[in-house]
């Protein structure tokens, strides 16, 4: 197809028009809509790794040149020099908040921190031993019970309230479900600290190291959105029938608790433990080349990234100074990680096929120093990706294009046959 003009070829060899609608940044997209009825065929795009699901305006990814913007602002300059509150307003209203602005959102979220005694009471209810990521999602399938005037998409009042106050509590939740784990009783929110260093303070109960809080604020920053991921897209489906928000999120949450999504971070620390030494790389790295073995190097590759992945060039750099200033001698793991990147990258499997560090490749070295099980790495994942998936759950009620998610099929079933009762079989 050229750019003049995009056609397509029916059954009959007619040529058909496709509309190409062009992007502001990145590829255009094609308008698919007529193609069925004329050609008589589907596009055919397992993962949708080559479909544009929706318009959006809040995040640019750039796999080639491992570019990643939110609203315009590179990701890596935001995780520099703003913070996670400031990120939050932006992510949300498109432009980043003047000072007023940012002072009012920040004491409006503090203000919010608290859950309703409901959703406490769920995250109680919970089997001891469940996964946090599991007590998260029951945590917000609580929420539309209790915050009622946080619910109806079509409402501006209701999806701002909405947004507001899950990004407030979910660190609640979260710090709560960590909690939960230790037997110990959730903290209450504190509305002196900032966002990071109040989530540290409810899972710990002390004053944070305020590198400790530094860290957290650009790890929540990076992980804030990242456009059509797999739990942002279920966050988008699961909103497309109208369901009120806090479920929508729930399913999102769901989605990215999977090993090959946001769980990987906790599998990367897992992977690290069991190789356990420098001299056992080889066998790994050898397992994951293995296409008879279903091991995988976790944290490595990515759907778009086919280059860095920005977000894990900044990490990796803040494990130095983490682990330097917290001096928890966690740094065994961090140079396992940097032996196991420098090993991969020059073996021709990984680079034939452009697999490279993602961003949950060193972020578990950094939750890990700063006192955290593994299984509070995808929540830590999900608190700030929830502000990420609020974004577009209130794009998505805003667009006028949007429709109910309902993909089709290739059916490779049986053609119809009749039935016979069993005795006549
Ligand atoms: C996140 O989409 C997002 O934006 C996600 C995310 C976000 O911010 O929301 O960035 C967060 O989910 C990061 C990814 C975290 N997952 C992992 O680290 C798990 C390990 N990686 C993968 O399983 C895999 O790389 C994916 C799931 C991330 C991407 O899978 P794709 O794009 O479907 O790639 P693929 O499975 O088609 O693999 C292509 C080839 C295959 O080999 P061949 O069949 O061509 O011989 O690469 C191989 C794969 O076997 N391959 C790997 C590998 N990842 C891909 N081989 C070994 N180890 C790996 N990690």
């Amino acid at each position: 197809m050229t750019k003049s003009g995009d056609k397509l070829v029916s059954r009959d060899g007619h040529s058909l028009p496709l509309a190409r609608r062009k992007a502001v940044l990145g590829a255009d997209a094609l308008e698919i809509t007529p193609v069925p009825p004329v050609t008589g065929a589907y596009s055919y795009d397992p993962g949708y790794a080559s479909t544009a699901s929706c318009t959006s305006r809040i995040t640019f990814v750039d796999g080639e040149g491992g570019v990643l913007l939110y609203r315009g602002y590179a990701a890596d300059d935001l995780a520099r020099h703003s913070n996670f509150a400031e990120v939050s307003w932006l992510l949300l209203n498109g432009e980043l908040p003047s000072h007023t602005e940012l002072q009012s959102f920040s004491e409006e979220l503090a203000g919010l921190r608290h859950c309703a005694p409901e959703v406490l009471d769920t995250i109680a209810a919970v089997p001891a031993g469940a996964h946090p990521m599991s007590t998260m999602t029951a945590a917000l399938s609580a929420m539309p019970a209790v915050y009622p005037e946080c619910t109806d998409p079509d409402d501006a009042d209701h999806r701002r309230r909405f947004s507001h106050r899950v990004i407030a509590n979910i660190a609640t939740v979260a710090a709560a479900a960590y909690r939960k784990t230790i037997g110990k009783p959730a903290i209450a929110p504190r509305k002196d600290l900032g966002y990071a260093a109040n989530l540290l303070y409810m899972m710990f109960g002390e004053e944070p190291n305020p590198v400790a809080s530094r860290a957290l604020d650009t790890l929540l920053v990076l992980h804030a959105d990242h456009e059509q991921n797999c739990s942002t897209s279920t966050v988008r489906i699961a909103g497309s029938s109208g369901v009120n928000p806090f479920s929508a999120l729930a399913a999102g949450c769901i989605a990215l608790w999977g090993p090959a999504h946001g769980g990987a971070n906790e599998a990367v620390i897992q992977m690290l433990e069991e190789i356990g030494a420098t001299e056992n790389i080889g066998e790994y790295v050898a397992r994951a080349k293995d296409p008879g073995d279903s091991f995988r190097l976790m944290g490595f590759g990515h759907r778009v990234y086919k280059n860095f992945d920005p977000r894990a060039t900044i990490i990796c750099g803040i494990c130095h100074e983490v682990l330097q200033e917290l001096k928890t001698g966690r740094g065994r793991l961090f140079t396992l990680a940097r032996q196991l990147e420098e090993i991969a990258l020059s073996d021709s499997y990984f680079k034939d096929r452009r697999l490279y560090p993602n961003v949950d490749f060193y972020s578990g070295i950094i939750y890990r120093a700063l006192g955290l099980p593994a299984t509070m790495f995808t929540p830590m994942f999900a608190v700030g990706r929830t502000v990420g998936w609020a974004a577009h759950w209130c794009e998505m009620h805003t667009d006028p294009e949007a429709r109910i998610g309902r993909p089709r099929q290739l059916y490779l079933g049986p053609t119809a046959r009749s039935y016979l009762p069993v005795g006549e079989r």
